[in-house]
């Protein structure tokens, strides 16, 4: 089934504006409180809300007791977040209860599941509006008809999505900025739930990406993540002829100095003019995230990856001919239906030949409606729970044996914020998205220095700054 790219009016946007101005009698000076669960996709979703809510005169809080209106932007990607959420959504009675009036609004990939509104509409009466990522761009309107109506609303229509331009958004102040340069995904892995809540593959116009980008440049945010589904196939829906490599290179080109990150990125699409693009843009993180999910050739066709393990290490050898040096991470699933022993072994034996700098490891979770959900599942939880636990020794180990190789050597780093420890009160990250915990005082937040490394541990670097010469 052929998608053709939806473009959201500039006047459409700019009522749903005009609405919150309007709302501005109900909610000036109230506090808003945004929760976010899930991935980066979810934190920029999340940045729009507030934005909204800002534009109604909210100003915000992290204290439920504290807030008028309260939005969970929610994740579906495996059943315990989900768990989580409806755990936390049920605490709310509480609140609701000591602040009557509390508006509670339930939004994200969560509630797009196939069945979740009624079960919200059934189960969780205290919850005012729901809403799917489709209807994001409806928030002010929807918030309105849920007042001026005296029902609850639950807009969760299906849709292939489209792409909005002009909403306003409150990024948190500091050195990070989330960039999104496309929305849904087109993969269908067997696994994922994603394709059938985020919609189709839709690509933002470069020359918004690269507008958006130098205004970030030009407030002074130094570390910027273009973000999407799979970043590979970037503008293809676009018929211009950009792929993400141009993309790339387009941002690159801003001037001023500031770090470039990027993901996720699929091994399929990942390309040689990718890797020599990352290796040309000085700005750019000599890093990638690539998830295998599975060093099974057999696996892999299961979860309709479109690669093998042979395709995918040849990448990581054309990325290393690039950048000799380069950060790799990957996602891996632990148990797929119908797993084999021999089957997860051949994915701890690809992480001992590539050697990840990171593994992000999950143990396969069931998405109703998703062809994996039908398959059989062979093995008990204990057994994936056993073979889960030695991988992940295995990413440990490995990880603080690549750390532990930093210890002695200076790198440069842009400090990124505080985090409240004693000894190491900052962060920094390394231009290949290595954590630094650094000795230093706040004044040097959003600068580019050089530290010495003098300790590692599995998941972060430690250090102090080099002394000048
Ligand atoms: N079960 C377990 N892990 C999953 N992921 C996606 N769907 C599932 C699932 N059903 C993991 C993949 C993906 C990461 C974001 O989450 O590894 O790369
Ligand atoms: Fe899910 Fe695969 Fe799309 Fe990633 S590429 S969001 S794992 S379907």
């Amino acid at each position: 089934m052929a998608y053709t790219r939806k473009e959201v009016p500039a006047e459409e946007t700019e009522r749903q504006i005009d609405i919150c101005v309007r709302l501005r009698a109900r909610f000036e000076g109230c506090a808003a409180l945004v929760d976010t669960y899930g991935c980066q996709q979810n934190e920029s979703d999340s940045e729009i809300i507030r934005g909204f809510l800002a534009e109604m005169g909210c100003t915000f809080t992290s204290d439920e007791y504290a807030a008028d209106i309260i939005v969970i932007n929610t994740c579906a990607v495996r059943e315990h977040a989900e768990q989580r959420i409806l755990g936390n959504v049920g605490a709310l009675n509480h609140t609701k209860k000591a602040r009557p009036g509390q508006i509670i609004c339930l939004c994200g990939c969560m509630v797009q599941q196939r069945g979740m509104a009624e079960r919200i509409k059934k189960s969780y009466p205290i919850v005012d509006l729901v809403f799917g990522p489709h209807e994001l761009r409806r928030f002010p309107e929807l918030l309105r008809q849920r007042l001026e109506g005296g029902r609850r609303v639950f807009a969760v229509a299906e849709s292939d999505g489209e792409v909005t331009e002009g909403v306003p958004r409150v990024r948190d102040r500091g050195v990070k900025a989330w960039l999104s340069v496309m929305y849904g995904c087109n993969n269908f892995c067997t696994y994922c739930i994603v394709p059938y809540v985020r919609g189709r593959e839709r690509s933002r116009r470069p020359e918004d990406v690269v507008a958006e980008a130098r205004s970030l440049v030009e407030a002074g945010y130094k570390d910027i993540t273009l973000l999407g589904q799979n970043v590979n196939s970037y503008g293809r829906d676009l018929g211009g002829g950009t792929d993400f490599a141009d993309l790339l290179a387009a941002v690159n080109a801003i001037p001023g100095k500031f770090t470039l990150r990027f993901m996720t990125s699929h091994p399929r699409d990942a390309t040689e003019k990718l890797f020599r693009t990352m290796s040309e843009c000085e700005k750019c993180e000599k890093h990638i995230h690539l998830p295998v999910q599975s060093g099974s050739n057999r696996v892999l066709r299961a979860m309709n990856r479109g690669y093998t393990r042979e395709q995918y290490l040849e990448k990581i050898a054309v990325a290393r001919s690039y950048m000799p040096d380069i950060v790799l991470t990957t996602d891996i699933i632990v148990g797929f239906p119908g797993e084999t022993r021999e089957e997860f072994e051949e994915t701890l034996s690809l992480a001992e030949q590539v050697r990840y700098d990171a593994m992000f490891t999950f143990i396969y979770s069931r998405r109703a409606g998703t062809a994996a959900a039908k398959l059989p599942d062979i093995r008990s939880r204990e057994e994936k729970q056993a073979d889960f636990d030695r991988l992940l020794e295995r990413a440990n180990a490995i990880s603080l044996e690549k750390h532990l190789a930093y210890v002695g050597r200076t790198v440069e780093a842009l400090v990124d914020g505080e985090n409240g420890g004693r000894e190491y009160p900052l962060t920094a990250r390394t231009n290949g998205g290595r954590l630094v915990h650094l000795k230093g005082s706040p004044e040097i937040i959003g600068s580019y220095v050089n530290i010495k490394i003098t300790d590692a541990a599995t998941w972060a670097l430690f250090g102090e700054l080099e002394a000048r010469q």
